[in-house]
């Protein structure tokens, strides 16, 4: 029977961006598996593969470390695609005078390419494309038997070649970046139309692998996994939760700071998923008094952080654990891989917590909307529509310029849900990215009754966002500003209320 998980194999030489090869061939469809060099051949032999893509990689052919690549690949009869180094190697295994090594810089980013359409891989793409470039050596004439099928504007850059009687294909550029507009037609082209592979890569078969390498790196140990009702975390669990059995525990830390009936609500998610989850709310009191010491933003979020590592500590040791899950995407990887050049906006409170367990991060090759579209498989809708995205401090991000205290955790969060209420009543909510309602701790002067108030303020912030590194304002009728003002005023405490619709930048979306 055919095996359906061996479509392509990507072999692995060193590049990048091997891993988008990959989530850029399940996003169109296709099944396919990483291994490196060496183990390629005996694999190829066993399993017997549609195509095979070489990735990219660092190497010069010139280096006596460069990867090395079984020649016997090339007889098979399996098609080859090439990218980048892969291409080099196709051009220099089949005539060793056509690599041009690097005198002095590399070729990296943007190019616009000319492409012969004629060609099995660019068929239905436009004459010119942009493409992005990162190499250093270049194939300076094609082998005998190979056509140029692109090249750089000016025609002085080889961009791809082919040899169609021997299945082989190349490109110097990277198709499967976002960067190179084609909108993965060239990777489709391959997979489907030069391998004749099936698109019948489902959201099944990745809840399917995700527990099977989670299974395989836990071993015999013990995961912890904290859930917080996120989508990531909450989906996660729910994926694994079958599979694990008694060797994941889960848990969700009641840290004073959740929105109203949110316990209850990741509660009743769990039993519906089986995720078999335990509250631990005893540490709710010692969150409150240790962040009330400040009023300083980033001071709550150490604050935050060291009870919320405190927690982890004892729950690890109560459960015995070996190993941490955690729901980090592979869009969270890529941004804090440029973190380090970037400035300091706000700390997050679960990074490098330094528990001394093994993390496991099964989603690290998931994109947002692959784990929402799980989610969604597994009867998860109230996860994916419905719930705005929420903080981890919570609503101690919500209390501004006084020390957080209970009564005042209290007024944000029944303000939080009023609002709420108000905006799904008026069919605004599903189209706000996210609502802040947060208690400013200035007193002004006002009039209840017949007498003087003198008290809070509260401020409502709805902004409209993609990826929330930019947001802009959600301009809310005048109609439902007055439902909601004369809703947040009835608090005794509470004298005016603000909004607030300023970008993102110079404003980030929470106040603190
Ligand atoms: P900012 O305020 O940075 O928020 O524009 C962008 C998104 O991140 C959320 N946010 C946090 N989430 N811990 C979290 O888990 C935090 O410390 C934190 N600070 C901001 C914010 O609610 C918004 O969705």
């Amino acid at each position: 029977m055919e095996n359906k998980n061996h479509q392509i194999l990507i072999i692995d030489l060193g590049s990048q961006y091997t891993q988008i090869i990959r989530r850029s061939l399940r996003y169109l469809g296709f099944h396919s598996i990483i291994l490196p060099p060496g183990d390629s051949l005996k694999w190829v032999e066993n399993n017997k593969p549609k195509g095979i893509i070489l990735s990219g990689g660092s190497a010069s052919v010139y280096d006596t470390d460069a990867p090395k690549i079984t020649e016997e690949l090339l007889s098979l009869g399996v098609p080859i695609l090439g990218i980048c180094y892969g291409m080099q190697w196709l051009a220099y295994i089949n005539d060793r005078s056509s690599i041009q090594a690097v005198k002095e810089g590399k070729s990296y980013g943007p190019v616009e390419i000319a492409v012969n359409n004629k060609s099995s891989l660019f068929q239905n793409l436009r004459d010119k494309i942009n493409a992005w470039s990162s190499h250093g050596d270049s194939v300076k004439h094609a082998p005998a038997g190979f056509e140029v099928t692109a090249t750089s504007k000016d025609g002085s850059v080889i961009e791809a070649m082919e040899c169609m009687p021997k299945k082989l294909y190349a490109v110097q550029f990277h198709p499967e970046v976002e960067q190179t507009e084609d909108e993965n037609i060239i990777l489709n082209n391959f997979a489907r139309g030069v391998c004749g592979c099936l698109q019948d890569y489902s959201k099944k078969d990745v809840i399917a692998e995700i527990g099977k390498s989670t299974k395989e790196k836990l071993g015999n140990g013990t995961a912890i996994i904290g859930v917080s009702g996120g989508v990531d975390s909450t989906t996660l669990a729910a994926i694994l939760a079958p599979v694990l059995g008694s060797q994941l525990k889960a848990f969700m830390i009641d840290t004073g700071g959740m929105r109203k009936d949110e316990i209850e609500k990741v509660k009743k998610i769990a039993e519906k998923t089986k995720i078999n989850l335990t509250v631990i709310g005893h540490y709710k009191n010692k969150f409150i008094e240790k962040i009330s010491t400040t009023i300083d933003a980033e001071g709550k979020r150490a604050k935050f952080r060291e009870v919320y590592g405190e927690v982890f500590k004892e729950v690890a040791k109560s459960y015995g654990a070996t190993h941490m899950l955690q729901g980090t995407l592979a869009t969270d990887l890529i941004e804090s891989g440029s973190a380090g050049k970037s400035a300091l906006i706000k700390t997050h409170h679960n990074v490098d917590l330094k528990l001394g367990l093994k993390e496991i991060m099964p989603l690290s090759d998931y994109f947002k909307f692959e784990v929402r579209e799980i989610a969604r498989l597994f009867g998860l809708e109230e996860l994916v529509a419905g719930r705005q995205p929420f903080p981890g401090p919570g609503l101690y991000l919500r209390v501004v310029g006084v020390p957080v205290t209970e009564e005042l955790l209290e007024i944000v969060r029944e303000a939080d849900h009023e609002v709420t209420e108000i905006l799904k009543k008026h069919q605004l909510y599903d189209k706000i990215s996210q609502t802040v309602v947060a208690l400013l701790g200035v007193n002004t002067v006002g009039v209840k009754g017949d007498g003087r108030a003198y008290g809070y303020s509260m401020v409502v912030r709805t902004v409209e966002t993609v990826d929330f590194m930019t947001v802009k304002g959600f301009y809310l009728p005048p109609p439902v500003c007055e439902e909601i003002t004369s809703a947040l005023v009835k608090h005794p405490k509470i004298v005016r209320v603000f909004y607030d619709w300023t970008t993102k930048p110079p404003a980030t979306t929470e106040f603190e």
